[in-house]
């Protein structure tokens, strides 16, 4: 429950984090049982939290793609419902763009276009140009895995358990980022193809070659290989994020996505822009990973720019905003 797009009456997560970390990863078939069970105990505390009732909500936003399919059509044919039932315009809202408007959540200052945005998370990695609300122009992608992947099918390799972001972080943070040499894809300047493209899967197999050569029993060798691993990733991202700043004169660089709770890259990004634009992550760490008030955002800025979106039928699904990713 979001209002005017920034203030977050309530935000509840039933998280799925305990339920993959037992086989290591999303089990589709898993996670869409769950979200079926879930689905209306949330809803409910929600709008108990918020302490509002249906005569206080405009709309209903929705994620309508990207996914895991069977999740995605629990959560639009519940908010169809909704729609009907209460009789409430239905905002389709892609996945993506609830990151990005999830660093606008509880912001005070004004917002200054264009803003260069590296959202990154374990189904996404895209570098986006923000011309205004609503605005995307997608500079570039992952060729392969996804950052937030990558450091989920290391941390697998490390035996180190799930989510892979926060233990290689935590596992990495003794560690020495510059012990073992791994790979950095795609930083040729002059790479016009690639310049704002990613791939992590050459890195994924550098570590696993890695594994076989070094004692991971050994603490500081283990604490070595995460921070190596970790500076890597950090190292593109945050190249590519200031690359496209300065390229496009960007007034400001986000980071958003489970990523962006990373604090190597946080702090790499800040050092390398060294004040020239502010850089903006979410407010608060749930903010980062997946959650329902970044896609209400979203939804608030699309019907502020579109009012139209208000006169949506919940019996089609009309996406007004897109983000044209190829992941
Ligand atoms: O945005 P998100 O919740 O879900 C997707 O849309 O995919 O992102 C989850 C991803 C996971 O891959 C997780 O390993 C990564 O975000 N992640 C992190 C950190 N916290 C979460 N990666 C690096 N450092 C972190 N502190
Ligand atoms: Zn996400």
């Amino acid at each position: 429950m979001v209002e005017d797009g920034n203030i977050v009456l309530s935000n509840v997560i039933a998280s799925s984090v305990d339920l993959h970390a037992k086989t290591g990863g999303v089990v589709p078939e898993v996670a869409a049982r769950e979200h079926i069970l879930q689905i209306s105990p949330i809803l409910d505390k929600a709008m108990e939290d918020a302490r509002v009732t249906w005569n206080d909500i405009d709309a209903i936003a929705v994620t309508h793609a990207p996914g895991l399919v069977a999740a995605l059509l629990i959560g639009l044919n519940t908010a169809q419902a909704l729609a009907f039932v209460h009789n409430k315009p239905l905002v389709p809202i892609h996945h993506v763009s609830g990151h990005i408007y999830a660093n606008f959540l509880e912001r005070e200052e004004s917002i200054r276009f264009p803003i260069v945005v590296l959202t990154v998370s374990g189904g996404h990695n895209d570098l986006v140009l923000m011309t205004g609300h609503h605005e995307f122009k997608v500079l570039g992608e992952s060729l392969d895995d996804a950052a937030g992947e990558a450091f989920d099918k290391v941390a697998r390799l490390l035996s180190l358990g799930f989510p892979g972001g926060p233990i290689i972080a935590k596992t990495g943070a003794t560690g020495n980022p510059g012990a073992y040499n791994l790979p950095r894809s795609f930083m040729d300047e002059k790479d016009q193809v690639n310049r704002y493209n990613f791939s992590f899967s050459g890195l994924k197999t550098a570590v696993r070659n890695l594994t076989q050569k070094v004692d991971l029993s050994d603490p500081k060798v283990m604490a070595d290989v995460a921070a190596s691993f970790e500076a890597a990733v950090v190292d593109v991202l945050s190249e590519k994020l200031i690359r496209a700043v300065e390229e496009f004169g960007a007034k400001e660089a986000h980071l958003a996505g489970g990523v962006s709770a990373n604090q190597r890259l946080r702090k790499t990004a800040e050092l390398k822009l060294a004040g020239r634009v502010p850089l903006v992550y979410p407010k608060k760490l749930i903010y980062c990973t997946d959650n329902a008030a970044m896609v209400a955002a979203s939804a608030y800025y699309l019907i502020q720019k579109r009012p139209e979106v208000l006169k949506t039928d919940w019996r089609k699904i009309e996406v007004y905003s897109q983000l044209p990713l190829g992941s």
